[in-house]
């Protein structure tokens, strides 16, 4: 922890992040110059230091607000895909906020993963509607062709393959989302169609299956 006072409005605070050259001023907001001791701690972590950046920018912009932690992890979880321990417990540390507090959040909500996730999200709706349409025989046919089941990620982080109970479009299930396109409509050969588009080879389909 090193002692700041910024330059503009005289504001001293306990600066707690490591590793860059500036922080912003909690008070007027504006870009503040560290003492020496502060940025000598870069490389402490070698290991985790760009995500130890990341989570000091991440903080800063929020404000070092514990009350808006949801946001501080949804913003984590979106520059970094998932969220590491180390992260986790960063933001515990700088926040003052108990790892007991973040880990239930972010367990509860799907937004959030604790493990590497694919560079491709596929969720595939299992919810009433697309199941009585078929979402089960989608779901069978994606893992089987991915060799994963649901909640995994491919060894090459290219797929992660997550199941969800609605994606909002019921009229056209069943429906799976690859990233941000939503696919209706879907047989276990259209869905595999799909999937080709992404790079994905299906050569036990051969004997023309769905
Ligand atoms: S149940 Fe599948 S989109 Fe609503």
């Amino acid at each position: 922890m090193s002692r700041v006072k910024c330059e503009h409005c005289g504001y001293v605070w306990d600066y707690r992040g490591r590793g860059v050259l500036h922080t912003t001023c909690p008070r007027c907001r504006l870009k503040v110059k560290l003492p020496k001791e502060a940025v000598g701690r870069r490389g402490a972590e070698p290991g985790v230091q760009g995500r130890g950046d990341l989570v000091n920018r991440v903080l800063e912009d929020f404000g070092y607000d514990g009350d808006k932690l949801i946001q501080i992890l949804i913003r984590l979880q979106k520059e970094l895909g998932w969220l590491p321990m180390e992260v986790l417990r960063e933001v515990s540390r700088q926040l003052n906020v108990p790892l007991s507090r973040i880990y239930p959040i972010v367990t509860f909500y799907k937004a959030f993963s604790l493990a590497p996730r694919g560079r491709n999200l596929i969720r595939v709706c299992m919810g009433t509607s697309c199941q009585v349409r078929g979402s089960q025989m989608i779901l069978e046919r994606i893992s089987n062709l991915l060799g994963i089941s649901p909640g995994e990620t491919t060894p090459d982080l290219r797929f992660t393959l997550e199941t969800v109970n609605c994606l909002g479009c019921c009229a056209i299930g069943p429906v799976i989302m690859v990233n941000d396109e939503y696919y209706g409509n879907l047989t276990p050969a259209s869905v595999t169609k799909v999937l080709e588009r992404f790079g994905v080879k299906a050569p036990s389909l051969a004997g023309g299956v769905g």
